[in-house]
């Protein structure tokens, strides 16, 4: 059992002569017993900073982190039955891949025989068992991240920090070991806290993510809930590849409905649609004012390709690029005030320049106040 709890966790290093830098703003995190949380955002947002607070690495500037409800401050790293692997795993190059997974433990002074069975036992799981006798030099990159991990798991940690482990590897070996490191986690019925910059490995291996940015976290949710219902702009644009659409402009009222309508000097090309009412609702507050509409690509579609396309819902833009991906196409367009990209069928062609319409998915569409960035609810 290993709950993690952060409660107003805090990490201000000193700044020498410049200013102090806040890394860490005063979080609250419970990360559940067994969980598979990720940590994602992008370079510089506290994520390791975070992760080294809990390992004790780092000393806390303010706030608590407790493990299974009793506060760790002041509990020191190697008492706090927890395992970090690093992105910078550095193996000992003179020692074998058993020697490396067995040498924690043998500094830990346990019995020779239980050292043979963690480390057989951790090398299975991992497949690793026929590397033992080894040297790193000897092994690939992804079989050196296995003897990393091995190196944790022999602990039986009751949580496992894992710092961008993945971020050396090649493309192909990342996926590989994504998939391995999401079945170890189900083998090890363990806690686990995984630090990634990368939205790809947080939406597939994530029981849940925390969206973290310049020190703060702007959302913690299940993976689809974040794709499907981020809480602010921030959130919206980082999870997704390509990313959210996000226009500019105001609502205006006609008669029954509410238009959305672009930023945009050029009268002939200004985008103008209907929402629909469950939009129309979010947006009561903000008929002429500022707004946000945003949209992903998968929901703009090219309306000749649309069963029934809804005319209040349809848009014309110019197609700057056409991207084949092989299984799709991005479709680069360009409204005149905004450049924005709708995923398409790849067996569709456009020709570059020509104007075409294009159908939205309403019920995907997004609202978000531009002041305070959070989605309208
Ligand atoms: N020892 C330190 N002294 C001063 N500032 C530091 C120190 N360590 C980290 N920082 C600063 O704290 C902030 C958070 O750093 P942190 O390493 O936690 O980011 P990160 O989210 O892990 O980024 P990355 O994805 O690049 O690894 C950054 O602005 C960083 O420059
Ligand atoms: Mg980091």
């Amino acid at each position: 059992m290993a709950t993690v709890r952060l409660e107003k966790l805090a990490k201000i290093f000193p700044g020498g002569k410049g200013p102090d830098v806040r890394a860490v703003n005063s979080i609250d995190l419970t990360i559940q017993d067994r969980e598979f949380m990720v940590l994602v955002g992008p370079s510089g947002c506290g994520k390791s900073t975070t992760l080294r607070m809990i390992a004790g690495l780092e000393e806390i500037s303010d706030g608590t982190v407790s493990i299974d409800d009793k506060v760790v401050n002041n509990v020191l790293p190697k008492n706090r039955d927890i395992a970090m692997v690093f992105q910078n795993y550095a193996l000992y190059p003179h020692m074998t891949v058993f020697d490396n997974m067995a040498f924690g433990l043998k500094l830990r002074k346990f019995p020779k025989n239980e050292i043979q069975d963690r480390v057989n036992e951790a090398a299975n799981i991992l497949g690793i068992r026929e590397l033992l006798n080894r040297k790193p030099k000897a092994l690939s990159g992804g079989q050196r991240q296995r003897v990393a991990v091995g190196r944790a798991i022999v602990r039986h940690p009751k949580v496992f920090l894992l710092d961008e482990p993945l971020s050396n590897l090649d493309a192909k070996m990342r996926v590989s070991m994504r998939t391995e490191i999401s079945k170890l986690h189900a083998r090890l019925a363990a806690t686990m806290i995984y630090v990634t910059h990368d939205q790809v490995e947080a939406m597939t291996m994530g029981d849940r993510i925390t969206v973290m940015k310049d020190g703060d976290i702007m959302q913690v949710a299940k993976p689809l809930d974040l794709y499907n219902h981020p809480e602010n702009i921030f959130v919206a644009s980082f999870i997704g590849s390509p990313p959210m659409n996000l226009f500019k402009g105001k609502l205006v009222r006609e008669g029954n409905s509410v238009l959305f309508v672009e930023d945009n000097n050029e009268e002939e090309t200004r985008l103008r649609f209907h929402l629909d009412d469950n939009l129309a609702r979010k947006g009561a507050e903000y008929i002429d004012k500022p707004i946000i509409f945003g949209i992903r690509p998968e929901d703009i579609n090219d309306t000749l390709t649309v069963a029934s396309p809804d005319p209040r819902h349809t848009i014309k833009a110019r197609v700057e690029i056409s991207e084949p991906m092989g299984s799709e196409t991005y479709l680069y367009l360009d409204s005149g005030a905004n450049s924005f990209i709708a995923r398409v069928r790849s067996t569709d062609r456009f020709e570059i320049n020509s104007r075409i319409n294009l159908t939205l998915s309403m019920e995907r569409g997004h609202l978000f106040d531009p002041e305070s960035d959070k989605v309208l609810k």
